[in-house]
């Protein structure tokens, strides 16, 4: 691969494909020979039914976190670091896992035994992390990891830090790009540790600051109802910060005391936000029809359209604004029990006949 990015021979340099260092001097400042990125981002916009989807799943790794990895790991890798590690319901794992890799690090990730989908834990072994699996959820493997970074020196991944949160900005920004700087009403992304909320709410102040953009869109983050804490402080107006042992389909966000809980109320206060909350059962209707669109994604993304389903019924959101929804994984993420049919039959012509007929 090398020979193909060769500045001397010609041919794009991974920094410059990327969606994420595109905007360097806004993420970080450090010289271009020092940038680890696979390259990532510069991810498809796409428009169905009215709706725009911003689909992250189209990373390398297949989710959002590259973004914000790729930051992650240059930062580790400048400070010297041998080793990162991180907690994760399986898609920060599979990133780090993956970026650790490509710059020679040991990536060691703490994730709930026996809660995250088998795709993203084989994805994770197979780029070659140490796995380790908690008993408990993703809270007790946060807290864990919080204190074996702390008393072992190993350097964290997780959304809590900084860096992350710097490239998982470009997500907003290269959206506007996308939109020729023209904002919608609203941009809506699911809500679990609330790395993507926080990060979000400073992409935007940071683009307004800028004059990049003149009026502010809305954010609406979406929660599962058993996994809503922070629906759950937005209904008493951040009055209170909430805790509540997660249950839901949407392993990703199975999330019941998200770290970046403060951060994410400045971003929500900075844009006039608004936080829901969706049912498995909303989620999982909306995956289909995301999935039937022949976009797909994981169940955790489709919270996005459950969410504008329900803020337009309530009228919050009105059927004349412009929203865009940020799809943060790959529907073979977490393919689960598939939503369509699957008929074995008999290598026979009038096998696929007699099926046609009866399937009209
Ligand atoms: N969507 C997907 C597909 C995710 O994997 C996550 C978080 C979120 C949404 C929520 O984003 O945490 O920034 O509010 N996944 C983390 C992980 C927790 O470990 O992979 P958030």
């Amino acid at each position: 691969m090398r020979d193909v990015f060769d500045a001397r021979r010609g041919g794009r340099k991974a920094i410059d494909q990327s969606g994420v260092w595109r905007f360097r001097e806004h993420v970080l400042d450090i010289a271009e020979s020092q940038i680890i990125t696979h390259p990532e981002g510069a991810t498809r916009l796409y428009e169905r039914d009215g709706i725009l989807f911003k689909h992250e799943g189209e990373n390398p790794t297949g989710s959002f976190k590259d973004r914000g990895m790729t930051v992650a790991i240059t930062q580790a890798v400048r400070l010297g670091a041998k080793a990162v590690a991180c907690a994760s319901t399986g898609n920060t794992s599979a990133s780090a896992a993956a970026y650790a890799a490509q710059a020679g690090l040991r990536a060691i990730v703490f994730v709930p035994s026996g809660k995250i989908s088998t795709g993203k834990l084989a994805q994770t072994l197979a780029y070659g992390a140490l796995c380790l699996q908690v008993r408990g959820d993703f809270d007790a493997a946060m807290r864990l990891v919080l204190e074996a970074s702390q008393s072992l020196g190993i350097y964290l991944v997780n959304s809590i830090n900084p860096f992350r949160i710097e490239g998982q900005k470009t997500i907003v920004w290269e959206l506007l790009q996308d939109l020729e700087w023209n904002p919608p009403d609203w941009i809506v992304v699911p809500a679990g540790n609330l790395g993507n909320t926080s990060a979000f709410g400073k992409a935007l102040v940071e683009a307004r600051d800028a004059g990049w953009i003149s009026k502010m869109p809305r954010l609406a983050a979406i929660q599962a109802h058993g996994a809503n804490p922070f629906y759950r402080s937005f209904r008493e107006n951040f009055a209170q910060r909430h805790r509540v042992s997660p249950e839901t389909i949407a392993s990703a966000i199975r999330i019941g005391d998200p770290v970046s809980h403060d951060k994410a109320v400045a971003s929500l206060r900075a844009t006039n936000g608004v936080v829901e909350e969706v049912t498995d059962e909303e989620l999982m209707n909306a995956k289909r029809d995301i999935d039937r669109m022949g976009i797909g994604c994981e169940p955790a993304s489709a919270t996005t359209l459950a969410g504008v389903r329900k803020l337009r019924a309530s009228g919050v959101m009105r059927d004349s604004d412009r929203i865009a929804c940020v799809l943060t994984g790959h529907l073979l993420k977490d393919p689960g029990a598939p939503s369509g049919k699957v008929i074995e039959i008999d290598p026979e012509i009038s096998e696929v006949e007699r099926i046609l007929a009866a399937d009209r």
